[in-house]
């Protein structure tokens, strides 16, 4: 057996935790692999709106396993908060969950370090979500990170203090004011409740699953256009957000993985600092922001908004071996009358159609296309059939240029709100 791999073809938010849920009812197991509560990846069935930030997006199915890859930081407070809540909705979440012994922890002094530097890089800020996730894959690369295998550690609490000494000397020179005594009570309980639940080596569980005929979806969080080494750096986070870090994220060798399914919304967003080449800053772009309700699902910080960029599509369906397209939001744009597509970047005088090393607005100008709009309410379609032709040219057009078959076109939050055109493909 194969593992599928889910990942977002832009700068995140895409839809990825609709869609993993639509997905899950065909797998036994949902695997984050990387990124950590940086990440809200929302879900909506029978009335209910929940966002998830660490645990997988199949943790609303009855029967599948929801592992937290090796390669996912976790923050013990939000975990916690996220669990008591999916109790509270009656989710047995201890039976379903496993969490991969190496992930690493985030420690509330890696939340402070990021405010602090954030604060420090002032105008230059990179607009993290200051949940602590670079200074944590800092001290993970740098070879000082706590991973959870280390909870049940009885030196833990000593080595928990040694790295908080080392982050006390790094903040002194930020001279950054904090109290990390008014935040360590939530972390201890978080690391108690932590110590309840079922640790795996997730390497061995991944791969003993696949030898059993196991179905897997490997769960990405923010989207390639934010990977450390292929997004617009230094405006990016700090993991593998392509799908080579599902390999690393979770133990999977490459020959392992099956289909890889790219997910793109039909126009941009982005949160956060940062190069855009098609940001809207005008009537058209605050429209998008409100029919989409673009407010971060983590933050609530307003996300920038922006027409489809294809150079950028292609450049993430290239970097991550897309083998099928998800295109998300399609009903957000039912209020245009035409709607544009960015086939080309203006490159030092030539016209390119692929991503160079800087797409800051000295550097690069989209060309655009302007497609006929569908002028249609899509919200309460649920056959591919009913889908007007205009949607349906939008649709073939994207397939056309970057060459990947569009599986599923999304019309809605909800779970029902999803158009299936072609079954899985391998
Ligand atoms: P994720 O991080 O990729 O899981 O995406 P988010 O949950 O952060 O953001 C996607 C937002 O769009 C959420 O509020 C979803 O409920 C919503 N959403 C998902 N699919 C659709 C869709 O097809 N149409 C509309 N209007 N909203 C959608
Ligand atoms: P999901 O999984 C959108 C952005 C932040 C910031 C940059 C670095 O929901 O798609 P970080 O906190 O990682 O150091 O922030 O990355 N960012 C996201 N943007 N969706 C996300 O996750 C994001 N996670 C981080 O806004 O620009
Ligand atoms: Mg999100």
């Amino acid at each position: 057996m194969k593992a599928d791999v889910l990942l977002g073809l832009q700068w995140g938010d895409e839809g990825k935790g609709k869609i993993v849920d639509v997905l899950t009812p065909a797998y036994d197991i949902i695997a984050r692999f990387q990124g950590g509560p940086n990440a809200g990846h929302t879900l909506e069935f029978n009335g209910i709106k929940h966002v998830l930030h660490t645990i997988p997006s199949g943790i609303f199915h009855p029967t599948a396993i929801n592992i937290v890859g090796n390669g996912v930081v976790i923050d013990p407070v939000i975990f916690k908060k996220e669990i008591d809540a999916l109790i509270k909705m009656g989710v047995d979440v201890k039976s379903k969950l496993r969490i991969a012994s190496r992930a690493h922890l985030i420690l509330p002094t890696h939340r402070i370090l990021d405010a602090a530097s954030e604060a420090h890089k002032g105008s230059e800020k990179i607009g993290s979500t200051l949940k602590g996730i670079g200074p944590t894959y800092m001290d993970k690369t740098g070879r000082n990170g706590l991973r959870v295998g280390e909870i049940s550690n009885p030196k833990f609490r000593e080595k928990y203090e040694q790295l908080v000494s080392k982050h006390k000397e790094i903040l002194a020179a930020y001279n950054y004011e904090y109290n990390l005594a008014e935040l360590e009570p939530a972390f201890f309980e978080g690391i108690a409740l932590l110590k309840t639940l079922e640790t795996v080596d997730c390497e061995q569980f991944i791969n003993e699953a696949l030898k059993n005929k196991k179905t897997i979806l490997a769960e990405g969080a923010q989207g390639s256009l934010l990977d450390i080494d292929f997004g617009s750096y230094p405006f990016v986070t700090s993991s593998s957000t392509i799908c080579a870090g599902a390999c690393t994220g979770l133990g999977l060798a490459p020959g392992r993985i099956g289909n890889v399914i790219g997910i793109f919304k039909a126009y941009c967003t982005r949160v956060g600092s940062g190069p855009f080449p098609t940001e809207l800053n005008d009537q058209t772009g605050e429209q998008i922001r409100r029919t989409g309700k673009e407010f971060g699902s983590t933050t609530g910080r307003p996300r920038r908004t922006g027409w489809l960029d294809l150079p950028a599509l292609k450049f993430a369906v290239m970097i991550n071996g897309v083998t099928e397209l998800i295109m998300m939001k399609a009903d957000v744009l039912s209020e245009f009358d035409t709607i544009k597509v960015c086939t080309h970047y203006l490159h030092k005088g030539k016209k390119i159609d692929y991503l160079p090393y800087d797409i800051s607005s000295e550097f690069v100008t989209p060309v655009y296309e302007e497609l006929a709009g569908w002028k249609k309410d899509l919200t309460g379609l649920h056959a591919i059939e009913d889908m007007p032709p205009e949607l349906c040219s939008y649709v073939e057009y994207i397939e056309k240029a970057t060459g990947i078959p569009i599986r599923i076109v999304s019309v809605g939050p909800d779970r029902k709100q999803t158009l299936i055109r072609h079954q899985v493909t391998a």
